[in-house]
């Protein structure tokens, strides 16, 4: 890592902790449509995006761009709400900072939420997914470049990049808050567009259950730092193909909030038995 990049880092940390002084330890990125989810985040502290050095704004729509702590079922957390994506033109410094500043802050578990595909008749929209392991499939990676020794080994171990302890800890809350949760792999590509249905049926043969445009650079950086990483998929459409229907950001919106009520009972399901 450069020089640059690391003075990024400890001036971001820098300037949320001028802001929160005892930064939760536990963090969730919220993926398209899923913003709601930090209206219940009680005597939030909230710092957009745009005065954090290191943090971008995402132009997409479903986005807001705001860093929020607070508390939830009386558990302290921290919300990144809204993310950016690859497909923005964001290279990987833009996507690893923010994760490096909440690794700096003391972030030890991380819940990545994204809108997804479903590729399998079984993943119909409105399903929630905890994700079980992933494809790079855009083989797009924010760890390329020099190695910063200080955050984690130059080769990271990949055999369990979604934290077991931490899936379970989920899988339990969906149980007790009766909320079905399936499980599946997810498939990352950069878009923008969204997949042809030639596509759609290859990474259903690879192994994928999921396709989406997020989260596996995050996970990438997070395990890299040693933070303990969850992925959930809101499934807000069928795949390419596997439905007649043509494919639009504002259904992903749409389906997103709708079956974001569920994903914010297994949070809070979740939080309260911490
Ligand atoms: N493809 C890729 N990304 C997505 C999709 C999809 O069908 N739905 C939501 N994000």
């Amino acid at each position: 890592m450069t020089q640059k990049s690391s003075s990024l880092i400890a001036s971001g940390a820098l300037a949320i902790q001028a802001r929160i002084a005892d930064f939760p330890k536990t963090a969730i990125v919220l993926g398209s449509g899923l913003g709601h989810f930090a209206d219940a985040v009680s005597g939030a502290t909230t710092i957009p995006f745009g005065d954090i050095p290191g943090f971008s704004k995402s132009t997409v729509v479903g986005h807001s761009g705001n860093l929020i702590a607070g508390e939830m079922e009386g558990q302290r957390i921290a919300v990144m709400q809204g993310r950016i994506h690859a497909y923005e033109g964001h290279g990987g410094p833009a996507i690893a900072t923010p994760i490096r500043i909440l690794k700096r802050l003391g972030v030890e578990w991380l819940i990545l939420t994204n809108a997804a595909g479903g590729l399998q008749l079984e993943m119909a929209p409105g399903s929630l997914v905890l994700i079980a392991d992933h494809i790079n499939f855009a083989q797009f990676n924010p760890l390329i470049g020099p190695n910063d020794d200080s955050f984690g080994p130059r080769f990271p171990d990949m055999s369990a990049p979604y934290d077991p302890v931490l899936c379970g800890k989920l899988e339990q809350a969906a149980q007790a808050a009766g909320v079905l949760l399936k499980k599946g792999v997810y498939l990352f590509v950069t878009g923008p567009n969204f997949e042809t249905a030639a596509e759609i049926r290859m990474f259903a043969k690879l192994g994928a259950d999921l396709v989406g445009m997020s989260t596996v650079p995050e996970c990438l950086v997070a395990r890299h730092a040693g933070i303990r990483v969850a992925g959930i998929s809101i499934v807000t459409n069928y795949g390419t193909g596997l439905s007649g229907e043509p494919l639009t950001h504002q259904e992903t919106l749409a389906n997103a909030e709708r079956a974001g009520q569920g994903l914010e009972q297994l949070l809070r399901a979740f939080l309260r038995q911490l």
